[in-house]
């Protein structure tokens, strides 16, 4: 299972409303230095897992600065403004006066105090001349920010589309959408392994999976419909129980939000407030039924 997002802008830090109204402005560059960025962007630890679009934005935002040997580019203990991509030269990274290491092209650096709202770690300086890109705190976290409030919106979307939870409330539907977690799977994962502990339920939202439970033989039994968008599985976050009793895995390339089982409780617990919410927890309790009846069964 790999998390949506790794990193993300301090929330503490950002003023939605001002943020949403920052014009990013984007800067010519060369092929080379396009793919040199997004290289960089993508070894680096902290920003490895931020999505494609979000690397692709803070690549065309990036502005070109250059300078001398023997220059101060970030100063230990300053309130940090900007994330730098090497392109050209060398730098020293220093604390207290003890070097740390050298950092050459194709690297970022500069990162640490944006991404923790923390002032700068370490110095560093030029020990040639260099040539760097850079972008500001506040259009990398403009581009943070605004990626997480589209996602806001395709999500809660997608819930409403569900017929299991078209039913919902709307800030039911938005409070969903800001806890749940996009997982990816590629074909032949297992998102869920029977008899292990649990307590995460599954939505898919793209690609198909199958479930299967081993008999009493201990073979594996594919259960003859495949889940696919707007199906869900996992639903022992319902109730205390966390071992699980089938197995899921993923056919193709599946994408999955995962509702923890607190905040399932909290927030979809109450289904069964109206008829056809009913509905809903009818089938849960049906899936529910049939997973505990073949659980007893195996053991
Ligand atoms: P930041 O703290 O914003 O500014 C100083 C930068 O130096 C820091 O981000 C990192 O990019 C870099 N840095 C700090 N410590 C190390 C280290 N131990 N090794 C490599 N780079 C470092």
């Amino acid at each position: 299972r790999t998390k949506r997002q790794a990193i993300s802008a301090e929330p503490s830090a950002l003023d939605p409303s001002q943020l949403t109204d920052v014009t990013l402005t984007s800067y010519c560059k060369s092929k080379e230095s396009s793919e040199l960025i997004q290289r960089a962007l993508m070894d680096n630890d902290f920003m490895k897992h931020l999505e494609h679009g979000q690397i692709l934005t803070i690549m065309d935002c990036m502005r070109p600065t250059s300078l001398e040997k023997g220059c101060c580019v970030i100063q230990e203990g300053d309130d940090g403004s900007t994330v730098y991509v090497m392109e050209e030269g060398m730098v020293e990274v220093t604390k207290q006066d003890k070097k740390l290491c050298t950092i050459g092209p194709e690297k970022v650096f500069g990162e640490l105090a944006i991404l923790y709202n923390c002032t700068r770690t370490a110095s560093v300086t030029a020990l040639t001349d260099i040539k760097l890109w850079a972008i500001d705190r506040q259009d990398f976290q403009t581009i943070m920010m605004r990626t997480g409030l589209i996602k806001h919106s395709q999500y809660t979307e997608f819930l409403r589309s569900v017929p299991s939870f078209s039913s919902l409330p709307e800030d039911i539907l938005s409070k969903l959408a800001d806890v749940l977690e996009e997982t990816h799977y590629s074909d032949g994962d297992y998102i869920i392994r029977q008899g292990a502990t649990g307590d995460t339920f599954f939505i898919i939202s793209k690609g198909q999976v199958k479930v299967s439970q081993q008999n009493s033989d201990g073979e594996e039994m594919p259960n003859e419909k495949s889940l696919s968008k707007g199906d869900w599985f996992g639903e022992q976050a319902l109730k205390g129980e966390d071992v699980r009793t089938a197995s899921v895995t993923a056919v193709g390339d599946v994408t999955c939000l995962v509702i923890d089982r607190e905040s399932f409780k909290q927030l979809i617990g109450g289904l069964d407030d109206t008829p056809s919410q009913q509905k809903d927890m009818d089938e849960v309790n049906a899936k529910l039924q049939v997973e505990a009846d073949f659980f007893s069964s195996v053991t």
